[in-house]
This record gives structure tokens, sequence and C-alpha cells, in this order.
């Protein structure tokens, strides 16, 4: 047995305090959050990984550091930003893979006050979010590719312990400095990428990773469950997702909206252009395509995590800050039928789906396939209806369910939004959970090929 496999051995996980629904109802209800990449990765403008995929140098890497002047950044602008989308929540990269710290840190002085900027940027982004009203995200990496023995824990155990012990003790500076934190998004607990292997042009990551535990399922290496619980002392009530070690109070699926999942709150983090890290002229999302995918994550019940890449110099761009707003406007006329519902009672397919709050149903179509979209498995009976924003519908009831189609004229280019009035309160026990993605595994679920 080697260290890593005798730390495995030796692991106990303690009882983590469990949140109610009470405790999550925000998040439930609030939907939709911007989430931030931002770092010395945003320089050199090649994605967040940069300095991993381009083996630069921990010293040159550690250069960049002069040039972080931070010189654009406005944490009140962000915020404002968000809100003005629509967004209840934020989530900004405290501490990415590269181990560079937003915040000052007793603990490494690779830190954004050691920096050309000079300044605590954490403290700036959560009193600018919570000045405006949204409730504060942090995300944090526990592994950090300066350490050696984050890639090879068994050739350098004493310095994987010490990444160990900086994740610890930054936890608790994050915690502590900077008042309420109301969700704490982990990101990348594996160990060496999940596994790495050997190969003629080097060291890579193995592209069957995740398959061992050793080094994937790593609860035993961070002391997930007591870490946790140490995380609620300090902060009681805060939210965790599921990427560290331990199954979380919400789940993360990546770039995807997936299906649907109604026993635990779920987010969809995505890109509103295509990287999370800042990359020139990165192709952004059109303004269907956002609003859309934020329909479908709420129709499976879930969250929208969107990703606004700042500049090198902390600035948004323009067209981001634009399309922000056109998301904002779509959810200032529609967004009753998204905020505070839940996904359901009706399975949701590739033409769209619904959400409900007491006895409406918010019918959410956003691709014809046939000429009228059937409703199945509805609860009671539907007593009245009104199309949000087609003049004209034909609704029946049948024993199939409900049949609505729209003339295509007046069919909406991004969701036909109608709602039913049902004859009662409705009560929907929801579906069997399942996940596809690897970041599922901590839940205990099993992986589904299909959707
Ligand atoms: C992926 C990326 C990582 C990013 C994260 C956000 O894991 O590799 O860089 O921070 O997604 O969910």
């Amino acid at each position: 047995m080697n260290e890593l496999e005798r730390l495995k051995a030796a692991y106990q996980p303690a009882q983590v305090q469990e949140l109610s629904e009470e405790d999550m109802r925000w998040y439930r209800e609030g939907k939709f959050g911007m989430m931030l990449h931002w770092g010395l990765y945003s320089i050199p403008g090649k994605g967040e990984w940069v300095m991993f995929n381009e083996r630069m140098s921990v010293g040159e890497y550690a250069r960049l550091a002069e040039k972080f002047t931070a010189g654009d950044f406005n944490a009140k602008e962000w915020a404002e930003a968000a809100k003005r989308a629509g967004m209840k929540y934020m989530v900004l990269t405290a501490r990415h893979h590269d181990g560079f710290c937003l915040f000052d840190s007793k603990v490494s002085s690779f830190n954004s006050v050691n920096s050309a900027a000079g300044r605590d940027l954490i403290g700036e982004y959560t009193k600018a979010c919570r000045e405006a009203g949204l409730k504060v995200g942090i995300y944090y990496s526990p592994m950090d590719w300066r350490f050696p023995g984050y890639f090879f824990p068994n050739l350098y155990f004493d310095n994987a312990m010490e990444m160990r012990r900086q994740c610890h003790e930054q936890l608790q500076e994050l915690l502590t400095q900077y008042g309420k934190i109301d969700i704490l998004w982990f990101d990348g607990e594996w160990l060496a990428h999940g596994g790495i292997k050997d190969g003629s042009q080097g060291w890579y990551r193995d592209k069957d990773y995740g398959k061992d535990p050793l080094f994937f399922h790593v609860n035993y290496f961070w002391q997930s469950e007591e870490t946790i619980n140490m995380i609620r002392r300090l902060q009681p009530g805060i939210m965790v997702n599921n990427r560290f070690g331990w199954k979380g109070d919400f789940q993360v699926r990546e770039r995807y909206v997936g299906g649907m999942r109604t026993d635990k709150p779920w987010e969809s983090a995505d890109c509103l252009a295509n990287s999370w890290g800042w990359i020139q002229n990165a192709e952004m999302r059109t303004l269907i395509d956002s609003v859309q995918n934020l329909v479908r994550a709420a129709v499976r019940d879930g969250n929208t995590l969107l990703n606004v890449a700042p500049t090198p110099t902390g600035g948004l761009e323009e067209r981001f800050a634009k399309r922000l707003a056109g998301i904002g406007d779509w959810l200032k006329e529609f967004g009753d039928t998204i905020y505070g519902t839940r996904g359901g009672p009706v399975l949701p397919g590739n033409w769209g789906g619904c959400t409900y709050r007491d006895d409406m149903i918010y019918v959410h179509i956003l691709e014809w396939h046939e000429d009228y979209v059937v409703l199945s498995g509805i609860p009671g009976k539907v007593v009245s209806y009104t199309a949000r924003n087609a003049a004209e519908i034909t609704l029946a009831q049948t024993r199939e369910g409900v049949v609505i189609s729209v003339p295509r004229k007046y069919r909406d280019s991004i969701d036909t939004i109608i709602e039913l009035k049902v004859d009662g309160p409705i009560r929907w026990e929801g579906v069997e959970p399942f996940e596809l993605g690897i970041y599922g595994l901590g839940d205990g679920l099993k992986k589904e090929e299909k959707q």
C-alpha cells in the first residue's frame, strides 16, 4: 500500500449536516445566476486552462501577475449587469486551478493584493453583490497546478498534503473575511486530473479519467465531510455543490441541460460566449438560444448559471452587457412563468416543457415538430387558459391529454407561452433522479447512457 491508499483505507467520513428545502428555497425560486471566470489566464486570452494546456512553468505563469491591473474592474457594474439580466445570484472564481487568488490570503502570496492590481477583489465583489440584493457565490478550486503533489500524489505525498492544508486554510479565510456567503462552488477536486498517464510525448491526462477511484473519488484526501461541516459552522445555510467529494446540496451539470431532476436542486453551468475564461471575439449565444436554454433548465426543474467572462482588466464587453439586457427584457415580461415555479407536471421534450405554481401551469413551446403539442399527465382539469404571446390558439381536452395548437404565424420565435389554470393546487411527485455526467457519481446515482 502506498501512502494515498493508506489514507483512503483509514478514512471514516463524518455525518454531514444536510440543508432543508427551506434553506435552499431562494435558490430554487431564483433560477438564474451569473458565473464569472476571471484571473491571470484572462490575460493571454486562451481560456482558463492555458497554464496546463501550454505547459507553462509556474514561474513564467506567475509573471502574469505583474500585468494583472484590474484597471476596468468595477464590481458594481458586474452586479448591475447581473440584475439587469434578471439574475438572482453570482459566482466568481476566487481561485481557479492555477492557484491565483483574487483575495487577500495569508497562506499564499500568489494573490491579487500582490499583483499589479494591489487590491482584494473578492472583498469588493462580495460587497457589491450584497448591495445589489444578489446572493453571493464563491468558486474555489481545491486543486492547484503549482503543486507537484497534485499531479503525482504518491511521489510527492507531503507536497499533496501541503496543498490540502492550503485548501482548508483558504476556505476558512474566504468564509470568515467577507460576511455572509450563500454558495460555495467547488471545482476540480480530483487528484492528478482523475488519473494521468505516461506516453511517448510525456505525461498526459488519461482520456478514461474518472475511472480510478483513488484519484477521482477523493473525499478521503480532502476530508470532504468534516470540511463541509466546518464550512457550515462558519456559514450556516451556505449551499455547496457536488464537486468536493461530497454529494452536495445541489448538483452541477456542465454545458448541458440533460434530463429532468426534481429530487434535488441542480443547475446547468454554461457559457454566454464559448469559453469560461475570456477569449477575444469568442462566439456569443444568440438571444433565442440564451432564453431557450434558461427555459429548458426551468422545465426540467433546474437553474441556469450563465458564465460571463470579464476582459483581462476586469471589464464587461459591451456585446455581453447588451445580450444580458436582452435576456432581462424577456424575463421582465415572462419571468412570472419562471421564477418561483417548479418544473412539471408534464415531462419535457425537445418541443419544450412546463413549469407550475399553485393551480397554474405555464406551457413553454420552443420548437414545433407537429402542428400541435399534446400534454399528458396533467393532474386535474383545465378550467381556463390564456395565451401570453400568441394572438390565437386552440386547446382541446382529450383522452390523450390537453392538445394545443397555434397557427404558424402566431408562434413566438423564442417561446410560445400558454397559461393553464387547473381546478385545484397541483401536487406532483416528480421523477426518479438520474444523472448523465461523471460529476453525478458523487451522488451514488447510476450513470445513464440515454436521456
Ligand atoms: C470545467 C472547466 C473549468 C471550469 C468549469 C466550470 O470543469 O474545465 O475550467 O472552471 O468547467 O464548471
